[in-house]
């Protein structure tokens, strides 16, 4: 029989890939209900002020203008009131859409066209004049270091790093120091998929929200707060998204706007934004990291100071994980770390995979190789001589970290042992080559999730809960749990998600989609297996093998060997024997599922090595990334396939990271202004080398129910530094900016 008994763990094809390469797959801004407006967004060209006059006039002769929203004229709702607030966003006073006249930052949205056609809507808003009293901004990031500051307890998501023992005195005191800036410049995640919604409403009133996001049931709260609306009206859809990378994680204003204005006009409204807008609201910080690092002669870590600042918006305080890092991987007895935001006049920075550890892993691995290199070790073994198998920071046990291995085997990969150690020494013809290496660490999440798994009398077996696949493989990786889980053959499964309706699913975001979503699916599936096992054991009408302990469901097919020979079922047989049209079960996977106590009281790391060779043209400066190695520790792999596409794309990005991807502020406007990808730099296909990707044999029975850590960010982590440091292997100049350019 051509059954896999274990489809996870097989480097299966994404189920949805079919329909998303034929058109099949829907994507936000794809529905088109009759009746549709579509609504263009005017944005405020400055940065800091007041509207004192809107002039529409002339957009509103435009044949086929409807409407334009504006705060002088749009509906009242709960998201004007005082006391509303946003439980998406971060803490502080969070930016409401045409609240009033007060412009808080360059891009923000002063008004909505909607109209007939995009044409129309498009032709008015270039028509819509705006008078502003312009006060004074600050949008440098440099001007705005003054003003750094920590938010108060009460206002704040971030809990300072613990510190230990006494970094300041066992810093000076070290034979060996390293002490520098470290600086990130803003990235954008441009996704293919720019924001966009529409909503539909349906012939009882209620609304269906279609809508760019990374969470469908974390907009549908959103939307029910802002606007007042019952849940039980209001259906968020998102069942395939065209990458988000964190960009997707809060409401973006034009889910608030097209709800509001169907709401006002009664008709279904489509908003979508352009390139240039998404660079106004979605962005990765700036930031800077002051490392200071003392080692003895022999290379053992004596002290960690780190020191950042991020951007933030004046209105709300975004804080990262930037400076724990380091504190967590590294046995080092006295460590300490500070971290503080400084205000900017711009739209709050956000979430950007990885968020937190792609600035601050990077920033300190790139420091660390200075301080191999200051104690003239190799950087490989330095690491393994500071190596922490405990949380080091917590001082907790952790519940894995194959590290060890991973650099190991990465190494091996990779040819590391050829290496020769003296910056400039591996060169060939004209070409410097050179070789670094970094380690990544980012959280093996879990969080409480609820599935749902159908039987049909069709034979097929029906997966449902409110995940997101962001493209990330999700739809493929449930597909093959459950495949495992009931014993039903792939072809036979049907997954549903991206929809607020189905069986509660935290916000795909920080990698912990596969572990968590992944058990629940497990879960359902056994216990629906379970039900139709008990139903046809109490069924008259069954036949008696049946009720026999070893009975089994394999292949989508119930089996046994009885003393007549081999005996089956089918499924649908089995349902119309037990008198069912169709049969399901839905369960809720939370922590310390297994009994394991110890879950909490230990922490939990995905870790990886990534191993880098550049060829630098020594004439020209120029950098070429060859190889790229990243051996990752991330628990029991779903799906070595689509696993490594997530390492390979988050590759991709750190190359960017390293090599082109910088936002430019126009200080005077207060705007991105390379706002497109003619100007905003990223890797082409020319840019990549191969890249091997090895997956570390980790048993971790503790981290989450299926022993799952999650891939979705580790592979950003370390793979800038590791550029950095080849860079410096093959030219013996240090570079402590991202991204690295000639002459920089
Ligand atoms: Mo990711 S930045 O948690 O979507």
């Amino acid at each position: 029989m051509n059954v896999i008994s274990t489809p996870v763990g097989q480097s299966v094809s994404r189920i949805d890939g079919i329909a998303k390469v034929t058109g099949q797959a829907k994507y936000a801004a794809e529905p088109h209900p009759p009746g549709m407006l579509y609504g263009v967004v005017v944005n405020s060209p400055i940065a800091r002020g007041r509207i004192d006059t809107v002039h529409d006039a002339a957009a509103r002769q435009v044949p086929g203008v409807v409407e334009i929203m504006t705060h002088l004229n749009r509906p009242h709702t709960a998201l004007f009131e005082k006391a509303y607030m946003d439980g998406l966003g971060v803490p502080g006073a969070p930016y409401r859409p045409l609240h009033d006249g007060e412009i808080h930052f360059n891009g923000q949205p002063v008004a909505v066209v909607l109209a007939e056609t995009f044409e129309a809507a498009r032709e008015a808003a270039m028509l819509v004049r705006v008078d502003y009293e312009r006060w004074p901004h600050n949008a440098d990031f440099k001007v705005s270091l003054h003003q750094k500051y920590m938010p108060s307890k009460t206002r704040s998501n971030y809990v300072p790093p613990r510190p230990r023992g006494d970094a300041a005195r066992a810093y000076a005191l070290s034979t060996v120091q390293v002490e520098g800036r470290y600086h990130l410049a803003p990235e954008h995640h441009n996704p293919m998929e720019m924001h966009a919604t529409t909503v539909i409403i349906e012939d009882d009133g209620a609304f269906t929200v279609w809508d760019k996001t990374q969470g469908p049931q974390a907009v549908q709260a959103y939307l029910a707060g802002a606007l007042a609306l019952s849940k039980a009206r209001l259906r968020v859809r998102n069942p395939y998204v065209g990458g988000a990378f964190g960009s997707g994680l809060r409401a973006v204003y034009n889910v608030f706007l097209a709800t509001l204005a169907a709401k006002m006009l009664k008709r279904p409204v489509r908003v979508t934004l352009t390139r240039p807008q998404m660079f106004t609201h979605v962005f990765r910080p700036e930031a800077i990291m002051d490392i200071a690092l003392g080692a003895s002669r022999d290379g053992t870590l004596q002290s960690m100071i780190v020191e950042g600042v991020t951007d933030t918006s004046r209105f709300e305080h975004n804080m990262e994980n930037i400076v724990i890092w380091g504190l967590i991987n590294y046995r080092c007895p006295n460590a300490t770390a500070d971290y503080k935001v400084a205000p900017r006049d711009t739209y709050t920075s956000s979430d950007m995979r990885a968020p937190g550890a792609a600035t601050g892993v990077n920033l300190l691995e790139m420091a660390i190789d200075e301080m191999a290199y200051a104690c003239t070790m190799d950087p490989l073994a330095f690491r393994l001589h500071n190596y922490s198998d405990t949380d080091a920071m917590h001082d907790m046990p952790l519940t894995s970290k194959a590290l060890r291995e991973a650099m190991a085997q990465g190494a091996r990969h990779f040819g590391w042992q050829r290496r020769s150690m003296p910056p400039g020494s591996m060169r060939d013809g004209r070409e410097l080559i050179g070789w670094g290496m970094a380690t990544g660490i980012w959280d093996a999440m879990f969080s409480p999730t609820s599935a749902r798994a159908r039987l049909g009398q069709d034979g097929r077996l029906h997966i449902a809960t409110a995940a997101s696949d962001i493209g990330t493989g999700t739809y493929t990786i449930l597909a093959q749990t459950a495949a495992e889980a009931f014993g039903m053959p792939l072809d036979r499964i049907d997954v549903e998600l991206g929809d607020s309706t189905l069986p509660q699913c935290p916000t795909e975001g920080g990698s912990w989609t596969a572990a968590s979503a992944g058990a629940a699916v497990w879960l359902a599936c056994l216990s629906l297996r379970r039900k139709l096992i008990d139903m046809l054991a109490r069924s008259k009408n069954a036949p008696p093998w049946v009720k026999q302990d070893t009975v089994t469901l394999e292949g989508g097919i119930l089996h046994d060997v009885t003393e007549n020979g081999p005996v089956s079922l089918s499924l649908p047989d089995a349902l119309s024997l037990a008198g069912y049209d169709a049969l399901e079960a839905e369960e809720t996977a939370k922590p310390g599922l297994r009994g394991k106590i110890s879950q909490m009281r230990k922490a939990r790391f995905t870790h990886s090595a990534v191993f880098c060779e550049v060829r630098v043209d020594a004439e020209l400066g120029t950098v070429r990334v060859t190889r790229l190695v990243n051996a990752v520790a991330a628990g029991r792999i779903l799906n070595p396939k689509t696993a490594a596409s997530q390492i390979r794309g988050a590759m991709v990005m750190a190359t960017g990271m390293a090599l082109h991807e910088e936002s430019l502020m126009d200080e005077r406007v207060g705007r991105f202004m390379n706002h497109n990808f003619a100007e905003y730099h990223i890797p082409t296909h020319a840019d990549i080398p191969d890249m091997d990707v090895l997956f570390v044999n980790e048993h971790d029975d503790e981290v989450s129910p299926l022993g799952v850590k999650g891939v979705g960010e580790i592979g950003m982590c370390g793979t800038a530094a590791a550029i950095a440091n080849a860079i410096f292997h093959a030219t013996g100049r240090r570079h402590r900016n991202l991204p690295i350019t000639p002459g920089a």
